[in-house]
């Protein structure tokens, strides 16, 4: 008797035992939420390296890892001779002269400001200190002491194609 009373009570105290543990993911989950423990597991999935981001913006340019596609349609200000671009997202600057395109980075190599820039004449100036390249990314004038990288680009029916 004093066995069964043993056994009983002890078999009482296992699902005793089972019931807290449970109550207490419970509580933890209540606690933390189920996102908690999502974000914990998804951080530990191995991230996809092997496929660059690509990028479409409205505005019928693409960029898909060091490749950069422009819509020359609908991106018309490459139409003409003299018209540029500055892309902000490939921090790239392209620019048409006389039906040729040209592009180099958009990093300026004085102090790496890339999102202000002025093209007249032939030149591209980086307003942060006005230092000027020429469309071979040659400086013009300082501060600047080193050129800016030239880019190939290709064209293909309306598609310009940047290779950085
Ligand atoms: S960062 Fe371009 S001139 Fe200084």
């Amino acid at each position: 008797m004093k066995n069964d009373q043993f056994l009983q009570s002890g078999s009482l105290s296992e699902s005793r035992r089972q019931f807290l543990e449970k109550a207490g993911l419970a509580t933890i989950i209540g606690t933390f939420g189920i996102s908690f423990f999502t974000s914990c597991v998804s951080s530990e999935e191995p991230d996809d390296t092997t496929t660059p981001p690509t990028t479409t913006a409205p505005n019928g340019i693409t960029i898909s890892g060091n490749t950069v596609q422009v819509n020359l349609t609908i991106q018309n200000k490459l139409a003409a001779s003299g018209g540029w671009l500055l892309i902000t997202s490939a921090k790239t600057l392209v620019a048409n002269l006389n039906g040729a395109y040209v592009a180099l980075t958009s990093v300026c190599t004085h102090s790496q400001c890339s999102d202000s820039w002025s093209f007249t004449n032939n030149q591209f100036t980086c307003t942060c200190h006005n230092s000027i390249f020429d469309t071979a990314g040659k400086v013009v004038q300082g501060p600047a002491g080193q050129p800016l990288d030239v880019y190939s680009t290709s064209v293909s029916g309306s598609t310009l194609t940047i290779n950085k």
